[in-house]
């Protein structure tokens, strides 16, 4: 069924160019309420998250920011890296509440939709996990959030490979060029993580 879906949406894609997946606020609630994203704490999650994890070991970002960052999955994975703060933020209240436990000294949650927020803080790495394809315009998000990246710091963005995610890359690439990239596979899934800077 999904693969089907998958050789229905590639065309649909190619001619009618990027659309979101859209949900709203309460579903991502609801859903997380039910349990429906703990999988992405499972052993068949971590290709994506261990590809964030080894280009953070080796850039050592001091500050991140984790848009879109759920109940805290990847945060929790990151943990063993020596970063001084670390901001999760998300648009489900229910996802953050589910987070909040994992905050600690350095390690911060907060609701915030993508486009909402605001902040005078600059950060040295931005990390977009899984989340992207859901945003209504990857291009503006990125442009948004390149004015938050402190000098020399970089934007991480990693999506499961899907007709709706390879439309996106272009809209993620407009404003940012990609330093580097991992493809992943793991069990019935691919995916790509990839580092970008500014565009000069
Ligand atoms: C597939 S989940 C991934 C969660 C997390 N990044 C992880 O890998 O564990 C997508 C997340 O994006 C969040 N999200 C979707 N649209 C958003 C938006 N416009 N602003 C902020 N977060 C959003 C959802 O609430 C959800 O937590």
């Amino acid at each position: 069924m999904k693969a089907l879906k998958e050789i229905v949406s590639g065309p649909v894609f190619r001619v009618l160019g990027y659309r979101p997946q859209t949900v709203s606020v309460s579903t991502w609630d609801k859903e997380y309420r039910q349990g429906d994203w703990n999988y992405l704490e499972d052993i068949g999650s971590i290709a994506g998250q261990a590809t964030i994890l080894g280009y953070c070991q080796f850039l050592k970002p001091a500050t991140i920011l984790d848009v879109g960052c759920g109940a805290g999955a990847l945060a929790e994975k990151l943990k063993l890296l020596p970063y001084r703060a670390f901001l999760g933020i998300d648009i489900s209240a229910e996802a953050i509440a589910q987070a909040a436990p994992r905050a600690d000294f350095r390690t911060t949650f907060a609701v915030s939709p993508a486009d909402g927020f605001h902040t005078d803080k600059r950060f040295d790495l931005i990390i977009f996990n899984q989340c992207v394809n859901y945003f209504e315009d990857p291009a503006a998000v990125m442009a948004h959030y390149r004015a938050l990246l402190a000098p020399n710091g970089r934007i991480i963005v990693s999506m499961c490979e899907t007709a709706r995610a390879r439309a996106a890359w272009p809209l993620v690439e407009k404003h940012l060029a990609v330093e580097d990239a991992i493809t992943y596979i793991q069990a019935e899934g691919r995916g790509t993580t990839k580092v970008l800077r500014p565009r000069r």
